[in-house]
């Protein structure tokens, strides 16, 4: 059978090996479908600023802007060993973090995989399994030949949406990433882990309950003093910033020095959930259906690294329907839903060999499709790029709104930012500034990128420290 792009192709190829115009047919389709123009940044970005006073305002709002009881910054003359669980993605971590006083850190650490079963089955087998873990670490790999006691104060990094109450309090708003563990609703995540370590025995004393975003941010602000946002693109997003206590209108406790600042993790992978203003196509409606939350997390499922491949596999399916690539044939790999990682994107982009061989290898090697034609590679190549080009842009958009929301454009600020998907997807940080210049022209160099590598279990360290002293 001949696809009807085999067809075109027939027609209208030059032998030249250039793209056809019937491949540009196509793609010009998917481009428009994929494009954020500058104006629709500008809509995002403003519309996520409006999102963001809401979110102040009240609670229970769609960014859901929740205070991290973090106030002030830390000087560096923090010292001591200290913990921290970090548990968000698809990874357990357990650090073990040394401030030495001096604004110098070090870490070690060991990642504990986190199974299908425990991700979605009782909350309470995924807590006992985390305590294992702990105990497992401050047995086998704490400090023990320094002849230090093992550190026992920690941190909790816990990388979901929490309606935080104390920096060591907060209920569980809902989960997201493909976690979706039972009986969580209405307990408090502190206690949950102080039990699961008092059924198991482990003497570990929990201090502090920490969003990603926001050790991150402190993390990166003991480093770099002008940092303003913390950031996560990896398998979730979400951002946190420093906001005045006065501008924290839902906060009531009276205590607090309105002139300080105050942490917020603003939960931005919700905003837009109502859809006035992201550019979602039906290739992002047949993701979000299938999800374990459908309808929420809808920045998020546009923009991070757990939904870019199952993006991509949809607009290929679907041009496998129109039969438009591969003989109108999929392959029971790639029929799988989530088959398409992120992780062959990052391949495929990076991939300069004129046959786009690397392309080539995971479509017919990895996927098992029968054998695909270079325009056919191209094409995939192309959906690749517009799927993570789409990302970049909306980033960038988040980038802005939060750093206008701050009037920081103009005095400059730095951005830390940790994840997969940042540090490791080819052009995405090229593609994040060249939309922030549209936004802001010139003055986007105000704004410093930086790499926050590993910040999220240091900074929960830090902040657990702080809060030792208090
Ligand atoms: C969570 C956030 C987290 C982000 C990055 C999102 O799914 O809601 O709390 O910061 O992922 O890990």
């Amino acid at each position: 059978m001949t696809s009807w792009l085999t067809r075109k192709l027939q027609n209208l190829t030059t032998g030249s090996g250039e793209p056809s115009s019937g491949y540009s047919e196509v793609i010009n389709d998917l481009q428009r479908e994929f494009n954020v123009s500058s104006e629709k940044l500008r809509e995002i970005a403003d519309g996520l600023k409006c999102e963001m006073r809401k979110g102040l305002e009240q609670t229970g709002q769609t960014v859901a802007m929740v205070p991290s009881y973090v106030t002030g910054r830390p000087d560096g003359k923090e010292q001591g060993r200290y913990l921290a669980l970090d548990l968000g993605g698809t990874n357990l971590r357990v650090c073990e973090v040394h401030l030495s006083g001096d604004g110098k850190v070090s870490m070690k650490q060991q990642k504990y995989t986190i199974s299908q079963e425990l991700q979605t089955g009782p909350v309470r087998d995924l807590f006992d399994y985390m305590a294992t873990c702990i105990d497992k670490y401050v047995t086998e790999h704490s400090s023990m030949e320094t002849r230090e006691l093992p550190a026992t104060k920690l941190g909790f990094t816990f990388s979901f949406p929490v309606l935080q109450t104390a920096l060591d309090r907060g209920t569980l708003i809902h989960w997201t990433k493909g976690f979706n563990c039972s009986g969580v609703e209405g307990k408090d995540i502190v206690e949950l882990l102080r039990d699961a370590l008092s059924r198991k025995n482990v003497p570990v004393e929990v201090l502090a309950l920490v969003n990603d975003t926001v050790g991150t941010l402190i993390s990166q602000g003991y480093k770099d003093p002008n940092t303003l946002l913390g950031v996560i693109l990896g398998t979730g997003t979400n951002g946190a910033y420093f906001e005045k206590i006065s501008n924290i209108k839902k906060l009531t406790n009276t205590s607090l020095n309105p002139d300080d600042t105050m942490v917020i993790n603003m939960e931005w992978g919700a905003f837009d959930n109502e859809r006035r203003v992201l550019p979602v196509t039906m290739f992002d409606n047949k993701l979000d259906r299938k999800s374990v939350n459908p309808r929420k997390q809808t920045f998020e499922k546009l923009v991070s690294g757990m939904y870019l491949g199952e993006i991509s596999r949809n607009v290929i399916l679907h041009l496998i329907d129109r039969n438009i690539l591969f003989d109108g044939y999929s392959s029971a790999d790639l029929n799988k839903m989530w088959s398409f990682e992120t992780g062959y994107m990052s391949i495929i982009e990076n991939d300069k060999s004129a046959d786009l061989t690397e392309t080539q290898h995971i479509l017919e090697n990895t996927l098992s499709l029968p054998k695909t034609s270079l325009e056919e590679r191209r094409i995939v190549k192309k959906i690749v790029e517009l799927v993570g080009t789409r990302a970049a842009r909306l980033a960038a958009a988040a980038f802005v709104g939060v750093t206008e929301h701050c009037n920081s454009v103009e005095k400059g600020c730095s951005i830390g930012i940790d994840g997969s998907l940042y540090h490791h997807y080819p052009g995405f940080r090229e593609r994040v500034r060249a939309a922030m210049r549209e936004l802001l022209g010139e003055k986007a160099e105000n704004i410093k990128l930086t790499e926050a590598s590993d910040g999220s279990g240091i900074g929960a360290a830090i902040i657990a420290c702080l809060a030792n002293k208090a």
